[in-house]
């Protein structure tokens, strides 16, 4: 990889844990290549080059719609997925048909910095509720939503990323999420579970999706490929019940332009169906769990006893919480002297103030052989010296 094909502000002498984004040397495979190429070469081609119907690719809705069933035990149709420019388009898209300015958004303390202000742009409250190791504590959520109702504030979306969780590498326990949807149903709030990393589980299978706890109702399933296959290619869905599908196929930007990125929907949809993207998955699960091994037995051996972190079961990133009186964003810049990128984790939370003391630290994207000096570096910043 060439200097410029890095991302901003990561250079040849710099070692990234801070990004969430897949390794570059997994993109662009033999096997997508050849995807590529079989559409370009079939009479498909023409149609995907054309503007889209509004559902987004009926080929690579149908092949979600099967794959959703088969592994998730619903029986959706159709009529239940549509396609979207990422997970981030699907967001932007359910804020802007399902909020008013003013209305509340429940979100998990810490969540998706990214999330936050697709949500701000649509100038909804914000709040926080904390997690722990089962993920969004339930009675807080249940006290927030009491109180929201007493001061007739609206709450139509409750956004949470139940599996590998951004920031923290949480996955939120069954029991939490029929709790969860328990509460969105006696207060009539729409979940919308953000799945980007839901197949890149290393040991054991994920929990059931809150769209299948709650029988294909009070959900909305976000997935994408931007983890697993690429994000240059912005494709993602939301598998929903029909009468939100509806609603999408509907609104003004899809009625005018069709749905999202037929040509990248169609590359996407063609190589998933070669059965190629479940070989890659297999590929890159090893690849970062490796990693993922790799930066906790460095964080073992590299870190103060006062510091604790999470044990991600899959996905992307391990949470760090600093004794009380460190500072996330001065540890941050002091490890960037020494070449180490990292994200500081008070940008995560809707009261960034009130969270000064953390760390997040990604194994997706560093070299093997660079994780343990990088956390060495960052275990002697952190001690001061
Ligand atoms: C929780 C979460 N959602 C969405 C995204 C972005 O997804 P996409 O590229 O599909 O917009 C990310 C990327 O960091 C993420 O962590």
């Amino acid at each position: 990889m060439t200097t410029s094909t890095l991302p901003q502000g990561v250079n040849a002498q710099t070692i990234s844990l801070r990004l969430g984004h897949p390794d570059p040397a997994t993109l662009g495979t033999p096997s997508f290549q050849e995807a590529v190429r079989r559409v370009m070469a079939s009479p498909q081609a023409a149609h995907a080059l054309a503007y889209g119907n509004e559902q987004g690719s009926v080929d690579l809705i149908a092949y979600l719609v099967e794959r959703i069933n088969r592994e998730q035990h619903l029986s959706l149709g159709a009529e239940n997925v549509t396609i979207t420019a990422g997970s981030t388009n699907a967001t932007d898209m359910i804020a802007r048909l399902y909020t008013q300015p003013g209305d509340a958004v429940i979100v998990e303390a810490p969540t998706y910095v990214d999330s936050l202000h697709v949500f701000r742009d649509h100038g909804v409250r914000l709040y926080g509720v904390p997690m722990d190791s089962e993920g969004i504590r339930s009675t807080e959520l249940e006290s927030l939503l009491k109180q929201l109702a007493s001061e007739g504030i609206n709450v139509p979306l409750l956004y949470t990323i139940p599996n590998f969780h951004n920031p923290t590498g949480i996955t939120t326990s069954e029991q939490r999420r029929k709790a969860i949807i328990e509460l969105a149903r006696q207060y009539g709030v729409l979940i919308v579970e953000d799945d980007v990393y839901r197949d890149l589980a290393f040991e054991a299978a994920v929990p059931p999706s809150y769209l299948a706890l709650a029988g294909g109702e009070h959900a909305m399933q976000i997935g994408s490929v931007s983890k697993t296959i690429a994000p240059g290619l912005r494709v993602g869905w939301i598998a929903t019940a029909a009468e939100h599908v509806q609603r999408f196929v509907d609104c003004g930007t899809t009625q005018m332009g069709g749905g999202a990125n037929p040509l990248a929907a169609q590359f996407v949809a063609e190589y998933c169906k070669a059965g190629s993207w479940d070989a890659h998955l297999e590929d890159i699960r090893h690849l970062y769990s490796t990693r993922r091994d790799a930066l906790l037995d460095a964080l073992s051996r590299y870190m103060p006893p006062e510091v604790t972190w999470t044990q991600p079961l899959g996905g992307f990133f391990v949470w760090l919480t600093l004794p009380e009186g460190l500072n996330g964003a001065a540890i941050k810049r002091a490890a960037a002297e020494r070449g180490v990128l990292v994200a500081s984790g008070e940008g995560f939370f809707t009261q960034p103030q009130a969270h000064p003391n953390h760390l997040r630290l990604t194994y997706s994207f560093a070299a093997l052989e660079d994780i343990g000096k990088a956390v060495r570096i960052l275990g002697e910043v952190v001690r001061g010296n």
